[in-house]
């Protein structure tokens, strides 16, 4: 199983939402995020899994992390509730964790040893939505972290104000036909 955390953060402070909200419109970099995570296995915070229109992400599986075991998801036959993150240790296939900042700290922070083994990091270069009420969401130790133990291993891709970079942990192996995958899904956006 491989981990790949994907985020798109606010320059400077990064910020990646404001209360419940993305706080920029950016299409290229949905995209994006739908190219590296199509076929895949999403694991998304509660709040998170809440954003998504209508709760959903189509062609993709969705573990949502819940301390609610009664928790009710929209889609039972693709997405499932998981409780304790430790039971995605043994998990099979690739996971993506998409968010919120809870989670990619839950996975970045060491204490699940749950590390990603790459990071797509997005940064938006742009203006947060002024109109967005709400407190401001960032993960400032999860990039403390990239920045210390992760070495870039892409160039940089520039579309739209989004800087995108692709990371893997140093000296982990590192599944090469996923890596491979997820570039070809960021450059499929060049063309
Ligand atoms: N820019 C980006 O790339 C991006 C991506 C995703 C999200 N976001 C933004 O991030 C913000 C949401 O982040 P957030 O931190 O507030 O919420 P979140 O991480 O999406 O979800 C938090 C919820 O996850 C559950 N949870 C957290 N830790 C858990 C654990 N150890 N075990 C089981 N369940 C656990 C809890 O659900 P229960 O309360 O149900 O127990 C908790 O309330 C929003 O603004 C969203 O738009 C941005």
């Amino acid at each position: 199983m491989t981990k790949v955390a994907v985020w798109c953060r606010h320059k400077e402070d990064n910020v990646i939402g404001i209360g419940p909200h993305i706080p920029w419109r950016i299409s290229s970099d949905f995209k994006r995020f739908r190219r590296i995570t199509e076929g895949q296995c999403l694991v998304a915070g509660q709040t998170t899994y809440e954003s998504f229109p209508n709760r959903t992400l189509p062609n993709r599986k969705i573990a949502v992390l819940t301390f609610d075991t009664d928790y009710e998801v929209s889609d039972p036959e693709n997405h499932f509730v998981v409780c304790d993150v430790k039971l995605l240790k043994d998990f099979e296939e690739d996971l993506y964790i998409s968010g919120g900042a809870s989670i990619y700290k839950l996975f970045m922070t060491g204490g699940a040893k749950l590390m990603p083994d790459i990071i797509v990091d997005s940064m938006y270069t742009g203006e947060l939505n002024p109109e967005l009420k709400g407190s401001k969401v960032d993960i400032t130790p999860c990039i403390d972290i990239m920045n210390k133990q992760y070495r870039q291993v892409s160039k940089d891709y520039e579309q739209d104000g989004v800087v995108t970079t692709v990371h893997v942990k140093k000296g982990d192996f590192v599944e090469q036909s996923v890596l491979k995958r997820i570039i070809q899904a960021i450059e499929a956006g060049e063309e």
